[in-house]
């Protein structure tokens, strides 16, 4: 592919914010738009962008074109929340939560996590990175350019330091944006159920030194839920993970008021995650606060729990991301165009906000907004062009269908 390459005749260019800052409340609604545009991309960025009306044909005759005649052109999907290092699917508990077990209950009988953790401790690091892989390019086939990826099912200090070193082996092999968050504090071993402080004293001295040492994270996470991590062990793990460099990002509200969203406000997380489980006090805390609110709708489909408050978290002011949550075993998928369905569908989100909350918003969960997330000359030219389409509404409302006809990750085509 040319290092020039020049996309002409565009229905809709969208995301082209003024600035990079994370969109809260009423902001959130407001998705810039450029009709009948251009967007030339120089060496892998967005290099300019303008109305088909001025273009000067002249200046680009020599590089190559795209023709995106009644197409839309999207900063490609950030999803700033998965896990998808894992060694196997978990489809056997899909079928007992059918005959009616709950998430919950999977869960202390060994299954959930630590099914997927018996798993990975057997898996060697190249069938890990195999397997990765193979879901980063699915995932890139349907928009997805920049994306998070945790650890979590490692719970030793060597299979969390094997997650994370494949992590890092992702982050070098693939052309797609990845920051890694360290997720040692996803639920207790066996081993530790019964004694706690040791299993964080193996976070906080054994882990994390290493971690910082072959750098291998960006973030550091924490299950913040009954049965799994109290907010006191939370705000503990974390600042220790502080003191290492490695910013909050908290699985929080999922199951229980978990006290999780106040936990990561204290602590200043840059997101707090999940959030099926508000109440207004929890509401009101986020809305004041500079942490982002995940929503992962498709954890919330697939386990049948109530969906996240969007309508009310941005009514009340609050930043809202949306991620997949890709992980075996309660978002078994990594697809960023059925969470954007879902959030207009079920959680009421007009799709400017939903869109608007799986990129910029998205990107500033991973605090790459200085990159991604939106059209502007200077950011990665990490592109999603649909199929001719009547509307940009139609994106999200033609949920199941893939209207995506082409990703550029840093200019080049993966499809
Ligand atoms: O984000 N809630 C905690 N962790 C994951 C699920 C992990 C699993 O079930 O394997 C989540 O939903
Ligand atoms: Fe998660």
């Amino acid at each position: 592919m040319a290092s020039t390459t020049l996309i002409t005749n565009i229905e809709g260019l969208v995301g082209l914010h003024p600035t990079d800052a994370v969109l809260r409340g009423q902001q959130l609604a407001s998705l810039p738009m450029l009709h009948k545009a251009y967007l030339l991309i120089e060496n892998h960025e967005i290099a300019e962008v303008g109305s088909m009306e001025t273009i000067d044909r002249n200046r680009f005759s020599g590089s190559h074109q795209i023709d995106a005649t009644g197409k839309f052109v999207l900063p490609g999907w950030c999803d700033s929340h998965t896990h998808l290092v894992f060694a196997a699917s978990r489809e056997e508990e899909f079928v007992d939560k059918i005959k009616g077990r709950s998430y919950e209950e999977i869960a202390a009988k060994g299954g959930g996590i630590l099914n997927s953790a018996r798993k990975v401790a057997e898996a060697s690091e190249e069938v890990l990175f195999a397997a990765a892989y193979s879901r980063l390019q699915q995932i890139s086939k349907s928009g997805t350019t920049t994306v998070e990826i945790k650890s979590g099912y490692g719970l030793s200090v060597e299979a969390e330091l094997k997650m994370l070193r494949v992590i890092k082996k992702l982050k070098e092999r693939s052309s797609l944006q990845i920051k890694a968050t360290f997720l040692g504090a996803h639920t207790y071993p066996p081993p530790f159920k019964n004694d706690h402080a040791a299993y964080i004293k193996l976070i906080t001295d054994e882990m994390l030194p290493v971690i910082a040492t072959e750098k291998l994270a960006d973030f550091i996470d924490v299950f913040c839920e009954k049965g799994f991590f109290s907010p006191e062990e939370t705000e503990q793990i974390c600042l220790a993970g502080r003191a290492h460099g490695l910013p909050a990002k908290i699985h929080g509200n999922q199951l229980h008021l978990s006290n999780g969203v106040q936990t990561a406000v204290k602590l200043n997380a840059v997101s707090v995650d999940h959030l099926e489980t508000m109440d207004e006090a929890a509401i009101a805390c986020l809305a004041q606060s500079d942490t982002i609110g995940t929503l992962l709708p498709n954890a919330a489909f697939f386990l049948r729990m109530t969906d996240p408050p969007a309508r009310a978290l941005i009514e009340s002011g609050a930043a809202i991301a949306l991620a997949t949550d890709y992980n075996p075993g309660s978002a078994p998928s990594g697809n960023m165009n059925f969470v954007v369905s879902q959030a207009c569908i079920r959680m009421r989100m007009l799709p400017e906000e939903a869109i608007n909350a799986a990129t910029i918003n998205g990107a500033c969960a991973l605090q790459l907004q200085d990159r991604c997330g939106s059209i502007r000359p200077g950011k990665r030219a990490d592109l999603v062009i649909t199929q001719p389409i009547s509307s940009l509404a139609y994106l999200p409302y033609a949920f199941g269908s893939s209207c995506i006809e082409q990703v550029l990750v840093g200019g080049d085509p993966i499809i």
